[in-house]
């Protein structure tokens, strides 16, 4: 403990960016280091599970021992190890398990393992000193679309999934059949600024009975056969009004959809959080519904809304507080709903 703030230190390697972070009571950042393994799975068009979890052995410990440099801290300061342990790819989430249950064996601090989802919350923490529960969150990402209400700290439940794909995964396939590299997320974003949103009319997909459930598929579908049609017919492709309008339609259908859930669990406090929460469409988008409700949104700098450190070390403060703690016997897992407790 440093002037009585409890001092997290937060490890993240679910996916392909190993990342290191210290945090104060959840809120305060300290330092944040990060090794991104971006130009690495470039040439495959996506995350290769292998080189991804050899990659993260690589550099961990250079990326923790820089977060702890940084802040200028040592391991005896630290109030305790948070690591994301589910869910994620179990060969990547491997590697921080293991290196944070070192740690806390060599150290004898309390080690905390943190769900990945809860962590992308808690992203929006330390940028919105008063966010406190209960709010709701819609979490995008490469992997994820759940719209979820956070009740507590340590206390969440999904009201809408995805059935099929993720937003994330949409914008990458977008990018991917116009040529763009992976992930294509930020890609899409700059071409749509150019583009004409209302080109093409791609498919907004509504479940039946399941009004906060999304389908990203036939977006998906839509878009690859569009793009062949026009190869096929010799027309020149608008990549920019092709992104603009996949754009247009996965932030309204979020947006949509999360003002559907607020309406019917009476929330007035909105988050979100995820890679696709940098996606400008979705928070302009977002930013006018809430605005048409007088709804508060808390959105998370940009900077964080891909994996990082600081979100882990944020969340593994609640969880710490609400003591949570886990044994050397700690084991990653692939899957896991956000609600279970490890
Ligand atoms: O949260 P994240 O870093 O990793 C997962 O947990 O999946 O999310 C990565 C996803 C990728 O699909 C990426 O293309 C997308 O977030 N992404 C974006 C933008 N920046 C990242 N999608 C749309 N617009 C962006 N600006
Ligand atoms: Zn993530």
């Amino acid at each position: 403990m440093t002037d009585g703030k409890i001092l997290i230190l937060g490890i993240e390697s679910s996916c392909d960016d190993t990342a290191a972070a210290v945090v104060a009571d959840g809120r305060e950042i300290l330092s944040s280091a990060a090794s991104s393994q971006t130009e690495l799975h470039e040439k495959y068009g996506g995350v290769v599970p292998e080189i991804a979890s050899r990659r993260h052995a690589e550099t961990i410990d250079a990326v923790v021992k820089d977060a702890l440099d940084k802040a200028g801290k040592d391991i005896s300061q630290l109030d305790a190890i948070a690591v994301t342990a589910a869910p994620g790819l179990i060969g990547s989430l491997l590697v921080g398990v293991s290196y944070a249950k070192g740690m806390a064996y060599v150290s004898g601090k309390p080690l905390v393992p943190v769900h990945h989802i809860r962590s992308h919350i808690a992203s929006n923490y330390p940028a919105h000193p008063d966010l406190e529960p209960p709010f709701l969150c819609l979490v995008a990402s490469g992997g994820h679309s759940h719209i979820v209400l956070v009740k507590g700290y340590t206390d969440f439940e999904v009201i809408g999934r995805t059935r099929d794909d993720a937003a994330g995964e949409c914008f990458d396939k977008t990018a991917r059949v116009l040529g763009y590299p992976y992930p294509g997320g930020i890609y899409i974003d700059r071409a749509a600024s150019r583009g004409n949103p209302h080109a093409f009319e791609f498919p907004k997909c509504r479940i039946e009975g399941a009004p906060l459930d999304f389908s990203f598929s036939g977006l998906k579908t839509a878009v690859i056969n569009t793009v062949h049609r026009l190869k096929q017919a010799g027309s020149p492709i608008p990549a920019e009004d092709i992104a603009a309008c996949v754009q247009h339609t996965i932030a309204d259908t979020l947006t949509s959809h999360l003002e559907t859930a607020a309406e019917m669990c009476g929330c007035v406090k909105i988050a979100i959080a995820g890679g696709v929460a940098a996606n400008s469409g979705l928070r302009q988008y977002a930013g006018k519904m809430c605005e048409k409700h007088g709804y508060r949104l808390f959105l998370p700098p940009v900077s964080l809304c891909g994996d990082n450190g600081a979100m882990v070390a944020s969340q593994g403060f609640y969880e710490f507080e609400a003591g949570v703690r886990a044994g050397l016997d700690l084991n990653a897992r692939a899957t896991m709903e956000i609600s279970d407790a490890f």
